[in-house]
């Protein structure tokens, strides 16, 4: 009984999380039992959406109060933020949306969702034997990772497919770039206190490979992978075969759907004390 159904009542506060395909979202799994457990009135939903701006309609009529954005809606939603983060500007996304003051308030939980798992994992385990990263990947996702990295003051080399996606985001935070290609692996090593995956290679319903099927690790390396299906991915399990600390996806899933909790959570107290 995730949606508590039965429950609901007039007064009852509106969360949800729009997609598209969203039926089978994790969120809703992650939500609904933290509102139960902290005796919320509240439900959240998954909404697919296809057409934005009809939605933003739709989200008035119901006075929805906070919504989760995922793909392919985190570029779409921001010119209907009336109240942005600079966060959203930097990395191009909002995940986040928040009622406030007849408008919505956006900001992107990504960057602190990408970076608490690894703060985490240096307290726990010490600091890289650098402090310096690889991202592999230069889409949307490599955005946040590259932004959140340098705010940490990582050194940061970005490799990707396509080198020129790479060179745009690089050139756009002021740090390295190349191609994602056996040429790079000397270079990776100069920068192995943290290797991030954020290409889709390797998720589920794909071919189970590793981005870097070429490249040898240390052992020293962290290993930080943001994809969570599967929750070790073939980049993971060859790093952590090697001897490296690994972080799992799973966890920048869980750290950056708590700080939507918390935002969430203040706006349900501004409207029910
Ligand atoms: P997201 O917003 O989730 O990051 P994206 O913008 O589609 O998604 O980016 C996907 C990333 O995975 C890109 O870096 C892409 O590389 P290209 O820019 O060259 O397309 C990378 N990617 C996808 N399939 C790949 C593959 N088979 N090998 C290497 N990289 C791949």
């Amino acid at each position: 009984d995730l949606y508590r159904v039965r429950e609901l009542s007039e007064s009852t506060v509106l969360f949800g999380v729009i997609g598209n395909p969203v039926l089978h979202s994790r969120s809703p799994h992650l939500h609904n039992p933290v509102y139960r457990r902290e005796g919320m009135d509240a439900v959240y939903l998954p909404i697919q959406v296809d057409d934005l701006t009809s939605f933003m309609d739709l989200a008035d009529e119901l006075s929805l109060q906070g919504l989760s954005v995922t793909i392919p809606h985190k570029e779409g939603v921001i010119p209907f933020l009336t109240v942005r983060d600079p966060v959203v500007q930097a990395v191009g996304s909002c995940n986040t949306m928040v009622r406030r003051d007849g408008g919505w308030f956006g900001t992107s939980t990504d960057v602190e969702g990408f970076l608490r798992p690894l703060r985490e994992e240096i307290a726990r385990g010490g600091d890289p034997v650098m402090k310096a990263a690889v991202v592999l990947g230069a889409g949307g996702a490599a955005r946040a990772v590259v932004y959140g990295l340098v705010q940490e003051g990582f050194r940061v080399l970005v490799l990707n497919r396509t080198e020129e996606r790479a060179r745009v985001l690089a050139e756009e935070f002021g740090v390295d770039w190349g191609a994602l290609s056996p040429e790079s692996a000397e270079r990776m090593r100069e920068f192995r206190g943290l290797i991030v995956q954020t290409t889709s290679v390797g998720m589920e319903g794909k071919e189970p490979a590793s981005p870097v099927p070429w490249y040898r690790f240390e052992g020293d390396e962290i290993c930080y992978d943001i994809v969570y299906t599967p929750r070790i991915t073939p980049f993971l399990e060859a790093a952590r075969r090697a001897g490296c600390r690994i972080i799992t996806g799973d966890r920048m899933l869980e750290a950056q759907a708590e700080e939507q909790m918390r935002l969430f959570a203040a706006r349900y107290r501004e409207l029910r004390g």
